[in-house]
């Protein structure tokens, strides 16, 4: 038989759904899993999105052009505008979710062995894109004791080589909730523009900033314009994951003529989803502030419920719906393994990402996990009740 690719064979498991065959075999036992472990919003998609799938008339499903239906890229140039971005149409590329812009985005502007420095822990997939583009993933580590704050700029400096091209960052951050300072985002300025470096700026979790913090976007930063390609998504700001609509966006044209190469041999962004996620463009304010304060106490419920559990830490993230919690265990993957394969309370267990799959450095999360907070709060009071008690079970347990 011939062998697998090399590729083929580095790409990472998702650390999200490494546990799922346990998870299975639990909910077969009869035992209910709170999924604490995926950000897959259960809030209700924009009406107007689902009435626009509805009531779809057309004759053919035809392909879209390349870079996305000209009419949703006008719309989204509005959109932005809120945000203080200031775009035009020509600028935005629609692409196939969030997860091809990051892929295209790689693809187009780093050659096999060119090294992006992302701070860790970080969104898992990002390490998946990068071997498939043949680039390294270099990491500046942040800690739960300083609360995920950038490291200084010498940590950065430390790594930078030759090979160095990029620097990739997540803001507002999956998996720690963190966001970014206006003084962080100024030290990221002033790196990538001394070293002449891209900025991938991933701000799909803009809609969920909770702390009255600014929202500083890698698209405001002056004097490096040409060097941002922002990366986003509708999946998680109207509860769209299945649409697989996002866009790749970039001042810089040599960039975007790169990048829809890739996508003319894509061919076409997903026709419906573009349909549905220009509808969402109606929804009216109510529907992103009733989303938004159902995050807000759900944030509320889940962290205040950790810290109160003996020996759980969380900091309290101030974006996105994640957060990355201390557990009181010897190894967070073998406690998330035992919660599914041998614990139970009342009929009911947790699944949870053990963090170290959001590390590239090796040991680091081992007693750490990633929680979502996208299940209803009852849902979390329980979950959290359930968790407490298989802390206080778990043969591994450090208090
Ligand atoms: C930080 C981040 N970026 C990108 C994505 C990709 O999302 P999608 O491809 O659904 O747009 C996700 C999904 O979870 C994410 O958390």
């Amino acid at each position: 038989m011939p062998n697998i690719s090399q590729r083929g064979v580095d790409m990472p498991a998702s650390p999200i759904r490494k546990l799922a065959p346990l998870a299975d075999a639990a909910k077969q036992r009869g035992v209910h899993v709170y999924h604490l472990n995926i950000g897959q919003p259960d809030l209700p998609t924009p009406q107007a999105a689902l009435d626009a799938i509805r009531t779809i008339d057309r004759s053919v499903l035809e392909y879209s052009p390349s870079q996305g239906y000209r009419s949703y890229r006008e719309k989204l140039v509005g959109y932005y505008k809120k945000y203080d971005i200031n775009l035009t149409a020509d600028d935005i590329i629609i692409t196939t979710g969030g997860s091809e812009a990051v892929l295209f985005a790689f693809l187009s502007c780093l050659n096999p062995g060119d090294e992006i420095i992302v701070p860790e822990p970080a969104y898992a997939n990002y390490m998946a894109f990068a071997i498939s583009a043949g680039a390294v993933i270099r990491t500046v580590t942040t800690t739960i004791e300083e609360g995920f704050s950038l490291p200084k700029v010498e940590k950065f400096e430390e790594l930078i080589n030759e090979r160095t091209k990029a620097i990739l960052i997540c803001n507002p951050n999956n998996p720690t909730g963190y966001l970014y300072s206006r003084r962080e985002m100024n030290q990221i300025r002033d790196i990538v523009k001394k070293y002449d470096l891209y900025l991938f700026s991933d701000e799909v979790y803009r809609e969920f900033i909770y702390t009255g913090s600014p929202y500083i976007s890698a698209c405001h930063l002056e004097g490096i314009e040409q060097n941002v390609v922002l990366i986003d998504s509708v999946s998680k700001r109207y509860s769209e994951c299945g649409i697989r609509i996002g866009a790749l966006i970039t001042k810089n044209a040599e960039v975007r003529n790169a990048v829809m190469k890739f996508c003319q041999a894509r061919l076409s962004p997903p026709l419906i989803g573009q349909i549905a996620a220009e509808a969402s463009l109606e929804a009216p304010e109510e529907y992103t502030r009733e989303t938004y304060d159902e995050y807000v106490e759900r944030r509320k419920c889940l962290i205040d419920g950790l810290n109160r559990i003996p020996g759980v830490y969380s900091p309290i993230p101030m974006g996105a719906f994640y957060t990355v919690a201390k557990l009181p265990v010897d190894d967070a993957d073998k406690f998330c393994a035992w919660c599914l394969s041998d614990f139970e309370y009342e009929g009911q267990t947790v699944m949870m990402a053990p963090a170290s799959g959001f590390y590239t450095t090796p040991g680091l999360g081992k007693n750490e996990v990633r929680m979502a907070y996208v299940l209803k709060k009852e849902d979390l009071a329980k979950a959290l009740v359930v968790l407490q008690k298989a802390l206080e079970a778990y043969p591994g347990k450090t208090v």
